[in-house]
């Protein structure tokens, strides 16, 4: 019989030092529910976007495991992680477009490197689709970056890292620096996003802990590499652990 899959994502015991001295991940454990979104938080430095990178299959750990949709990562060669990789769609700070690209190209860009077996036209087809469905509008399509807003940025790669439909979407604080009101649309797209795709599983960075425990189911607390917290926002309002205490009265202050 086959096993249900109920995790997205597993990591056991992962630590990770890049210079043989320090470890940046001390052993951490974390299995994210298939379908859920879950925000991971904690202070800088903690280790989130290098635990994000262990997921992507862009860092190896230096022991420990990680398990992405059923599949042991340490098993994959790099030419197999490439491939992997396509499972997933990715949304960084910045949206990190093409400059001397359209809104149009860029979104087509993961097509022309992955879907080859596809026409132009298709391509273009499936662009346009992922751009109205993170709600651009078509006089767009055809600008350069430059020449539209910060949050069209936003929702232009956000539609890229939909272009493939990724079974796991993953943002690296993907509104680090933007103004209060970006911030809540960039927040509204993200759930948005994430209920309009049925099954997928939602991986968000967040250094604004309002938002992530107004919009994601789960979350996990990392500090000094490791695991502190894990469970849902009620589990954090009610936590007696000093440090997610300190946390959370701090990111409340909005
Ligand atoms: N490629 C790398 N080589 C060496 N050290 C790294 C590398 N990437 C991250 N680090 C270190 O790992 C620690 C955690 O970084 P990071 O995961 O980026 O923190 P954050 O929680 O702010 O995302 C930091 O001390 C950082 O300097
Ligand atoms: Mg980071």
């Amino acid at each position: 019989m086959v096993k249900p899959l109920t995790s997205a994502v597993i990591l056991k015991d992962v630590k990770k030092t890049f210079d043989g001295k320090d470890y940046v991940l001390k052993g951490i454990d974390l299995s994210i529910p298939k379908g859920s979104l879950t925000a991971i938080i904690g202070f800088s430095g903690t280790g989130k976007s290098v635990v994000l990178k262990h997921m992507l299959g862009l860092f190896k750990p230096t022991s420990g495991s990680i398990e992405v949709l059923g599949q042991d990562l340490n098993e994959l060669n790099i030419n197999q992680l490439t491939l992997f990789r396509q499972k997933f769609g990715v949304l960084f700070q910045s949206a990190a477009l093409f400059d001397d690209m359209t809104v149009l190209e860029n979104v087509c860009f993961p097509l022309t490197e992955h879907r080859r077996d596809l026409t132009k036209v298709r391509m273009a087809e499936i662009a346009e689709e992922k751009l109205l469905e993170v709600g651009l509008e078509k006089k767009h399509f055809g600008k350069l970056p430059s020449e539209i807003s910060g949050g069209m940025q936003k929702r232009t790669g956000l539609a890229r890292a939909l272009a493939l439909d990724p079974d796991i979407l993953i943002y690296d604080e993907p509104t680090t620096g933007l103004d209060p009101i970006l911030t809540e649309m960039v927040d509204d797209l993200i759930v948005k996003t994430h209920k309009h795709r049925q099954g997928i599983t939602s991986i968000m960075v967040s250094h604004d802990l309002y938002a992530a425990f107004r919009i994601a189911d789960y979350v996990a607390m990392l500090d000094a590499g490791r695991v502190l917290l894990y469970g849902t926002p009620d589990d954090f309002y009610n936590s007696n652990i000093e440090l997610v205490k300190k946390f959370v009265a701090k990111g409340m202050k909005h």
